[in-house]
């Protein structure tokens, strides 16, 4: 099962006008350069001789991608994501890194690439504000599917925002987000980026989009990821780090 494109709402003028997201959200980019830390720091791969290969979903205007790839020289990325629009950024932002062979950039369904992958081929799978966007029944799979392509004793990692697990609590704080939503784009007058981040809002939050943490670790824990690990949390902002396990000795 791929996404349906309409689904993929970065196709629009929020893609367009990205850099906008760390005026409302600077946790996002926040998180990217944890990701990037994170690979940096992650001692398992100092056990890999050859560098790692690494996967990345949904690489968008390329912030986590370049975040991924100055934690760690010796990671190559294939980094894809189904927006032409984002995508065309991230080849113009990194430019250089794409011509020293450091990443290859694909416009591709997160999905349907992760499927046709050969099984253990990755060392790491990350992604950054992106698996947050799916349809829970897609994310699922994804996750089975990112634990398919990781080698033994890879590493997937996920930035993103996990919706907070009490119902009551999540909405209090998605209300005070979108009150400073709108505080933000009127002082800059831009009600259309508002109207099309409230859109987008409202397919992050509806029943079959919206990633609780419990069911979400859960998940990982179900298709054999162990440990895993919340290595950072904030409001909704959250770290994970989810291994698959080596083979035994
Ligand atoms: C909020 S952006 C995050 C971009 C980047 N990772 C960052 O940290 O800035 C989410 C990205 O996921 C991409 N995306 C959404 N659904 C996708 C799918 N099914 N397959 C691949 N990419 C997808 C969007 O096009 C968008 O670029």
């Amino acid at each position: 099962m791929s996404t349906l494109k309409e689904d993929n709402l970065f196709t629009g003028p929020i893609g367009q006008e990205y850099d906008m997201l760390r005026l409302i959200c600077p946790n996002a980019a926040m998180l990217a350069r944890k990701l990037g830390d994170y690979v940096g720091a992650w001692k398992g791969a100092e056990l890999r001789t050859n560098g790692l290969r690494g996967f990345e979903i949904g690489c968008g205007t390329g912030v986590s991608t370049l975040a991924l790839l100055s934690g760690r020289q010796d990671l190559r990325l294939l980094a894809i994501d189904s927006s032409a629009k984002m995508l065309e950024q991230a080849q113009s932002n990194l430019a250089k890194w794409e011509s020293a062979g450091r990443v290859e950039f694909l416009e591709a369904d997160a999905l349907d690439t992760l499927k046709t992958r050969v099984p253990a081929s990755f060392d790491l799978v990350a992604s950054n504000y992106a698996i947050h966007n799916f349809r829970n029944d897609y994310r699922n799979e994804v996750i089975e599917q990112a634990f398919r392509a990781l080698k033994p004793g890879g590493l997937f990692l996920t930035g993103d925002r996990f919706a907070i697990d009490d119902v009551e609590a999540h909405l209090r704080l998605t209300q005070s987000e979108v009150r400073h939503w709108f505080k933000t784009f009127a002082a800059m007058n831009r009600y259309d980026l508002l109207e099309d981040w409230i859109v987008h809002l409202f397919s992050d939050e509806s029943p079959n989009h919206i990633m609780y943490f419990s069911p979400t670790l859960a998940r990982m824990r179900a298709v054999g990821f162990e440990p895993v690990r919340v290595e950072f949390r904030e409001g909704v902002d959250t770290l994970v780090a989810a291994f698959k396990p080596a083979l035994a000795q």
